[in-house]
């Protein structure tokens, strides 16, 4: 536990991946998100030997995506979980091979059902009966491979509203709803699986082998229904990653080796899970410029971007870390209200300890930042998006472009 904890695996005195952020910022402005591709890459590898070459391992494309992490994720070897026909498109642009693309989402719309089917994605995971009846009537006799997302009551330690199971949540079916569902198999359609996915940033692996046992009770009694009686059974996601310095670390290890363990003598199950954040969460951070500071006492520091570039703290409380990269060996001992650009008194990234002296023009990183904040960024006040640059080896290069006051426009 501690601040390298947070920051990407390779990040040295102000450099990230071998690349000054300094220079970084001079080469594409402010805001800019950076990502360490090799932290990146070790998660990815990290996840694969704990689980083992027996469990799927999905990347949860709504974390953070672009054709770039398509192509690292092909490298890697793995599945990729989407919920649009956006990130549908992406995955298949960047060349990731159908059948290891799983659809989601609680709301797919029927261009998207029929896109999906068209191309021969891997998995469909059905959200309710009325979108199973949809799928087949869709389908029309071509082959689909479905799976049941499950919604069971598992009291998941995290932020009510990143909690996806129980009768808050919409996502999902009971286990009455999920049998209307596979009444209404037909023709080619085939169960292959069950999904849950309980919530996000856990870090008790308890909830995760609660859940995966409530789920597999529920195939257990139903095998018949599986076609050839193999089950995928999906934990979703939701591994915790530490966003601050003193926030616990739970190595995947801890989750992987339970979950294993509960499937030992159940043979014809094949373990699936969908890691988000712990992929990339900790690989990114966003650089930003401080332009003004007011007041005397917690003064308020206010920097180029926000809620724009990131929404986290707005919508989730979220708390993050953050340093002085022109001030970095000045003692970090000044709580500053450090704030966004936008119109709005919630556009607040946090209380930060930062150098006293501290003053517009620093420049100052957010690490923790590689995971739902480009994916989530608007372009509210008109501000263009802002882009994600990748460094690996001293080596630095554009992963997704920014936006421009013309794009905007137009
Ligand atoms: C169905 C599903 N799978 C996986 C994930 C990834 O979660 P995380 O990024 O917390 O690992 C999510 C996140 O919302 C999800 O809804």
């Amino acid at each position: 536990m501690g601040l390298s904890d947070v920051l990407p695996d390779n990040w040295e005195a102000n450099t990230v991946g071998g690349c000054a952020l300094s220079d970084l910022a001079d080469a594409y402005g402010t805001p800019l998100y950076v990502m360490d591709e090799r932290h990146v890459l070790d998660r990815l590898a990290t996840f694969r030997r704990a689980f083992g070459a027996q469990t799927v391992t999905a990347y949860a494309a709504k974390a953070f995506f672009c054709i770039a992490m398509a192509d690292i994720l092909n490298r890697a070897d793995w599945w990729v979980d989407v919920v649009s026909g956006g990130e549908l498109a992406t995955a298949l642009a960047g060349g990731l091979a159908p059948e290891r693309i799983i659809v989601h989402g609680n709301v797919k719309t029927d261009e998207e059902l029929e896109t999906a089917i068209s191309v021969g994605v891997g998995r469909i995971v059905v959200d309710d009966p009325a979108e199973m009846a949809r799928l087949v009537s869709i389908a029309a006799g071509r082959p689909v491979r479905v799976m049941l997302r499950l919604n069971v009551e598992v009291g998941a330690d995290t932020h009510q509203k990143i909690r996806t199971t129980g009768s808050e949540a919409q996502f999902g079916m009971t286990d009455a709803e999920a049998d209307a569902a596979i009444a209404q198999l037909a023709d080619a359609v085939s169960l292959h699986g069950v999904h849950i996915h309980i919530g996000s940033q856990l870090r008790n692996p308890d909830v995760h082998v609660m859940a995966l046992k409530a789920v597999l009770t529920f195939a257990e009694r139903r095998r018949d229904s599986f076609a050839g009686n193999q089950i995928d059974l999906d934990v979703g996601g939701g591994f915790g990653v530490p966003y601050l310095a003193d926030d616990p670390v739970v190595p995947i290890e801890r989750f992987a080796e339970p979950l294993l363990e509960a499937l030992s003598g159940h043979p014809g199950i094949r373990l699936m899970v969908e890691p988000g954040r712990a992929i990339v969460a900790n690989a990114g951070v966003i650089l930003y410029r401080a332009v003004s500071r007011k007041g005397a006492d917690r003064p308020f520091l206010a920097v180029d971007g926000g809620i724009s570039d990131n929404p986290r703290p707005a919508l989730y409380d979220a708390r993050y870390e953050m340093r002085s990269v022109s001030r970095f060996d000045q003692p970090h001992d000044t709580m500053f209200r450090v704030v966004g650009r936008h119109c709005e008194t919630s556009d607040r990234l946090g209380e930060m300890l930062l150098p006293g002296d501290t003053a517009p023009g620093d420049l100052l990183i957010m690490p923790g930042t590689g995971a739902y904040a480009h994916a989530m960024a608007s372009r509210y006040n008109m501000l263009p998006r802002r882009p994600v640059i990748f460094v690996a080896d001293g080596q630095h290069r554009i992963a997704v472009p920014g936006e421009t006051n013309d794009e905007l426009v137009r």
